[in-house]
């Protein structure tokens, strides 16, 4: 097989020569570059020859925005595309026959479907691959990743996506876990990989921070009775997206740390912005609500008012924060839970058409007791009704209703 490479840089050299074990391998690059695998010369010939293209150029960000200077004073920028445009191009110069390109650049979700494939002619086919390698172990990860990340237009399991992975099978020593999804979404596991990592890091440091300001403190104690909690938080729970964290504890503690992190001037508050991603979060969802009540002219209900299935508390329960900017945004709210402890605007049945927020789902919630849950309405669902699901369970298919699983815009 013949694959090419249009970037020898410090990913793309030793990536090409990886593959350089296996197939014949050509490359290009702006700069003279030496292997003695890897065939490098004109871009004309890589493009003619190889059945493969991976492009492994830059995205550079703007000058000051690697984060080894302040930054965060600055204008938000996005990574820069006119490298990957220019590859896109010269493969449209110079094949004479379709092309299976690979773009293994790191960009923002969005940028491939935005910019990429409108670029790139229509006889060719497009992937986006990106990589998470680390410098000093760039051929090591490469054969070793954790996840094949590929993207595709409509990320189904089909085509060049499995041929690409039979390309990378001879090549793994590891038997890595395939994640095909649509390019935006391989765009995001890319970059909130990565981005999840440096939230972890500005957590574990900010309990470093507190250690040295309050004293009697050793941090590693600390974070290593956290990193064994295996259940709760190094692990998948809480990693389904849908309503916001809630309860007696958890805002609250939230909220109070922001106190201390100012009581002992720590010089910045994460606490303020996770609470007010929480508070825009539950904001957004409101908006959505209210647009689906305006498109169908329905009031709005929210299924549980209590902060979780099963309990009777509304104490800290993002399901009237929802509510508050419902109202907010001068609609009427209504709530049907049959446990609330607080029974404001809470009515014991409904029966009219509505949208309906499903903010309770016990398998979501209890589902890490290993205990089978058996979902069961508040109310019945009459038919014209909207059913806004935020944990993307409810069938899409029930006859008579409207059903749209928020945060799946596949
Ligand atoms: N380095 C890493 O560890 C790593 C890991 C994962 C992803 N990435 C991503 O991979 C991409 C490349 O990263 P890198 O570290 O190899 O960058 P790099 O700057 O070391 O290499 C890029 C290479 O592309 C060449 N080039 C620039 N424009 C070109 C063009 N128009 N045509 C042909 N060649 C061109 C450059 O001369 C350079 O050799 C970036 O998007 C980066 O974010 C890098």
């Amino acid at each position: 097989m013949n694959v090419g490479f249009i970037g020898l840089g410090k990913l793309g050299l030793d990536c090409a020569e990886v593959m350089a074990e296996h197939y014949t391998v050509r490359g290009y690059d702006l700069e003279p570059r030496v292997s003695e695998s890897v065939r490098v010369c004109d871009i004309d010939e890589v493009v003619q020859q190889s059945d493969w293209i991976f492009i492994a150029v830059p995205t550079p960000h703007a000058e000051g925005y690697d984060g080894s200077v302040p930054s965060s004073h600055m204008p938000p920028r996005d990574f820069g595309r006119d490298a990957v445009m220019d590859a896109i191009e010269q493969i449209n110069r110079h094949a004479t026959a379709p092309k299976k390109v690979v773009l293994i650049s790191t960009v923002l979700p969005g940028t491939t479907r935005r910019y990429f494939v409108p670029a790139l002619e229509a006889r060719h086919e497009f992937l986006y691959n990106p990589y998470l390698i680390a410098m000093g172990s760039v051929k090591w990860d490469m054969v070793n990743p954790q996840m094949i990340m590929i993207g595709t237009e409509d990320g189904s399991w089909t085509g060049i996506a499995l041929e690409l992975v039979e390309v990378y099978r001879p090549l793994m020593q590891n038997d890595p876990r395939i994640e095909i999804g649509t390019w935006d979404e391989c765009e995001a596991i890319k970059i909130f990989y990565n981005t999840f990592i440096s939230a972890k890091i500005g957590l574990a440091n900010m309990i470093q921070d507190f250690a040295m300001k309050i004293g009697h403190i050793n941090v590693d104690v600390v974070t290593d009775a956290l990193a064994q909690s295996t259940m709760r938080i190094m692990g998948p729970k809480y990693m389904t997206a849908g309503m916001g964290d809630a309860g007696a504890c958890h805002p609250r503690d939230n909220i109070a740390l922001r106190w201390l992190a100012e009581e002992y001037e720590v010089g910045y508050d994460l606490f303020d912005t996770i609470m007010l991603a929480r508070e825009r979060q539950a904001k957004n969802l409101a908006d959505f609500l209210v647009i689906q009540a305006q498109k169908y002219n329905l009031p709005i209900v929210i299924h549980g008012k209590a902060y979780k299935p099963d309990v009777p508390y509304c104490i800290g329960s993002y399901s009237t924060l929802v509510g508050h900017y419902v109202q907010q945004a001068g609609h009427r709210i209504n709530y049907v839970d049959p446990l609330a402890d607080d029974t404001t605007d809470v009515s014991v049945d409904w029966n009219k058409p509505a949208v309906i927020l499903l903010a309770h789902n016990k398998h979501v919630t209890y589902g890490y007791t290993g205990q089978t849950q058996t979902e069961t309405n508040y109310f019945e669902f009459l038919a014209g009704s909207v059913v806004v699901d935020p944990w993307r369970q409810f069938n899409k298919s029930t006859p008579d209703l409207t059903v749209i699983h928020y945060g799946d815009t596949r």
